[in-house]
């Protein structure tokens, strides 16, 4: 039965891999997503089969309970709600590994007579250490996410020396535990110091540097989940927290790319507050700007013979991807080219433009990165910029003084002309204006994205 289970795993394992391979491009990432449920599907099967601490109806009711809950939450939660959705269950990784580091630790300390080995004992350590920080940290970013507590940076001075000395004194703690296993007060000052450590690490993070904060958190709750494997000596959670830790220390890095920050940068908080950066206040501006309106803007598609459609958050917010396909479609029918291009950082969440794209069925193929389309975009007659802000905004090629300054950009106003939907002159998560909506080439076609879209689709048909 042993060597049948490690087989399981082994194939989970591989399935996981191919999984996140294949979720690399939007074309294969459905099917990544099913090879790694499917991973996923033999792993429980196979840790099924070891029943040596519940019994299968008890683990039973637990799946049942878990999956319910999950399945509720999944199903209401809106495409915009999603980088919170994955805190909230980031945290319940965290928790589930101080759970079973504290239980093990007991166990270990009341049941056997001898030490607990080294290597076991360290993992409970780590456990309680990165997931007492994933746990609190993750219910801190959900909470400024959803509204629930204040989303602005909450910074003090010395606040990074205490997290620090918080860090030493747990490490310390940690240690004295590895030297008299039985001081249980050391293993409790670990957990309240790792507890406290998420809280005070995530608060001084504005709300918006969120999702990269999520995406490092999601990276400890699978650091956890691998010391936790290796615990229980449970050589599938082991891999799989591998693969979870490091993704998500990858994706990290790629959104801290493509924001031109560092993740230090990141972690000390206060992004957008940056001085010498001007914020648009109520959705008002100083810049001088054209509008165009509904037919106008549906005549210029009409006598266009390329567009670009550079989507943004506020597609996601509008949930105008289904009014964006018809616009390619009745685009296409009168033989004009269309084509996408993808900020990797657009919107709120890494590839929240392709899965909302998906979504209504755009193909794949139309879908570009930046630097794919880069040199197209000159003889390009229309850039329908559809919700996006920052990721347009020229001030990241020159303004040194910008907080995006570096930031890789669409250069979207390289193109003939370009025209923004958005409802007011507002920022957008940078919080600074975009130079863009005031250039000659640049027409602003105000209101919410979707009304205004149907409206200029109704007007293409009948032209
Ligand atoms: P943003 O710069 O955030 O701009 C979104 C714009 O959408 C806003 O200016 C807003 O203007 C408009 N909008 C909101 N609701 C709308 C609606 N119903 N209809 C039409 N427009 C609407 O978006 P972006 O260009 O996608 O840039 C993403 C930003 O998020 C970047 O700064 C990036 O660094 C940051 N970020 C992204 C990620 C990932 S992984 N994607 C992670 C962290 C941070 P109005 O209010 O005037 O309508």
């Amino acid at each position: 039965m042993d060597i049948i289970i490690k087989l399981a795993y082994l194939l989970a394992s591989i399935l996981f891999i191919i999984g996140i391979k294949r979720m690399n491009k939007p074309a294969t990432a459905r099917n990544g997503n099913s090879i790694s449920a499917i991973g996923m599907l033999i792993a429980i099967v196979a840790t099924m089969v070891q029943l040596n601490v519940m019994t299968l109806p008890e683990i039973l009711i637990c799946i049942v309970i878990g999956s319910a809950i999950g399945f509720y939450v999944a199903k209401k939660v809106e495409m915009t709600q999603m980088p919170e959705m994955v805190a909230l269950f980031n945290g319940f990784g965290g928790l589930a590994s101080v759970g079973v580091g504290l239980s093990e630790y007991w166990r270990e300390s009341y049941e056997n007579t001898q030490d607990i080995h080294t290597v076991t004992l360290v993992s409970i350590l780590l456990s309680i250490l990165i997931g007492g920080v994933t746990f609190t940290g993750s219910y801190v970013a959900f909470g400024k996410l959803s509204g629930r507590i204040n989303g602005n940076a909450i910074v003090f001075k010395g606040q990074h020396m205490l997290n620090l000395l918080l860090l030493v004194v747990g490490i310390a703690g940690a240690a004295m535990v590895m030297y008299n296993q039985g001081w249980v007060t050391g293993m409790y000052i670990l957990l309240f110091i790792s507890l406290l450590l998420g809280v005070l690490v995530v608060i001084p993070i504005g709300g918006a540097d969120m999702p990269v904060v999520i995406s490092l958190l999601n990276s400890y709750s699978g650091m956890a989940a691998c010391a936790t494997g290796f615990v229980l000596n449970n050589y599938m959670l082991i891999v799989a927290g591998a693969l979870v830790g490091s993704s998500g220390i990858i994706l990290t890095d790629i959104m801290c790319k493509g924001m031109n920050r560092s993740l230090l940068n990141v972690v000390m908080g206060g992004f957008g507050q940056t001085a010498g950066t001007v914020a648009t206040v109520g959705g008002k501006s100083d810049l001088v700007v054209k509008e165009v309106g509904v037919e106008e803007a549906a005549m210029l598609f009409d006598s266009a013979s390329s567009v670009v459609i550079v989507p943004g958050y506020g597609m996601a917010v509008a949930q105008a991807q289904h009014a964006v396909k018809e616009l390619m479609e009745i685009l296409l029918k009168k033989n004009i080219n269309v084509r996408f291009a993808i900020h990797p950082v657009a919107g709120r969440m890494p590839g929240h433009m392709n899965v909302l794209l998906a979504e209504s069925n755009v193909p794949y193929d139309r879908l570009l990165e930046p630097e794919q389309i880069d040199d197209d975009l000159s003889n390009t007659d229309i850039v329908y910029v559809v919700g996006a802000n920052d990721v347009v905004n020229p001030a990241a090629r020159h303004d040194k003084s910008s907080p995006i300054f570096g930031m890789p950009i669409i250069n979207a106003d390289k193109a003939k002309t370009v025209i923004v939907s958005k409802r007011s002159m507002a920022s957008g998560y940078a919080g600074i204006e975009n130079e863009l909506f005031g250039y000659p080439n640049c027409l602003m076609l105000f209101g919410d994205a979707k009304a205004t879209l149907t409206k200029v689709v109704n007007e293409l048909k009948e032209m």
